[in-house]
């Protein structure tokens, strides 16, 4: 029986034109990705800071940064993803708009020391300190590397540029916090802005809950 004409969109058609094939396949994702993707842009929940969420102060900055120069990272993530053996180990589990003023955010996934999302207040500033130093002077069996060269002045000069920018992201900056910011780190050490910088994290939403 001859077959019955068809419409140029039947699919044996277009499963036979390749390069036709292709272009409405890309078609069809774009429209797909962007039903997903756009909304997340103006998601409430997802773009708006956790109540009472700040930008990080000029010490916990440099430390931020410090942090980042590091590569802590590399063996450190900071997310705590919503399941009960992380929930029970970590503490809350995370949520997107803890990291509205993190530019770039420290999620990651690599885990060869355990996450920080929620180290904030676990321990002292002085563990902090001795730990960084040598962290088998507190756990054996850590191979993490010791960052005792950390103990020496910040260099940063421009801590007030990096505020400036980020207040054109967004990150609710005054003028006087970011003049006074040069001020805040003076004489203070890399390890003393690092530790400050742990010392924040995740306590944000300890507050709140
Ligand atoms: C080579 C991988 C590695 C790197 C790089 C690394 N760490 Fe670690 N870290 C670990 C491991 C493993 C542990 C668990 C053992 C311990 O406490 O020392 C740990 C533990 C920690 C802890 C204690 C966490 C807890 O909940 O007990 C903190 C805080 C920490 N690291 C901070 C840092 C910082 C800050 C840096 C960068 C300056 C860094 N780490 C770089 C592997 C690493």
């Amino acid at each position: 029986m001859a077959a019955e004409s068809k419409g140029f969109f039947n699919h044996e058609t277009i499963e036979k034109r390749t390069g036709l094939l292709i272009l409405l396949v890309i078609l069809v994702v774009s429209v797909g990705g962007l039903v997903e993707i756009v909304p997340l842009f103006f998601q409430k929940n997802l773009i708006e800071p956790v109540q009472g969420l700040k930008p990080y102060e000029p010490l916990r900055l440099v430390g931020r940064d410090i942090y980042i120069r590091e590569g802590c990272y590399n063996c450190h993530s900071q997310m705590i993803r919503p399941f009960r053996s992380e929930t029970e180990r970590y503490g809350p589990y995370s949520v997107a708009g803890e990291f509205v003023y993190d530019r770039p955010f420290q999620w990651g996934s690599k885990r060869t020391g355990p996450d920080l999302a929620r180290v904030g207040g676990r321990y002292s500033d002085e563990w902090h300190r001795l730990h960084l130093i040598n962290p088998r002077d507190l756990v054996p069996e850590s191979n993490m590397p010791p960052y005792a060269f950390l103990d020496r002045p910040i260099k940063m000069t421009d801590v007030s540029e990096r505020m400036k920018t980020l207040k054109l992201l967004g990150h609710p900056y005054t003028d006087e916090e970011i003049a006074q910011a040069p001020e805040a780190i003076k004489d203070k050490t890399e390890m003393e802005a690092l530790i400050a910088y742990l010392q924040g994290l995740g306590t944000q939403i300890k507050a709140t809950n």
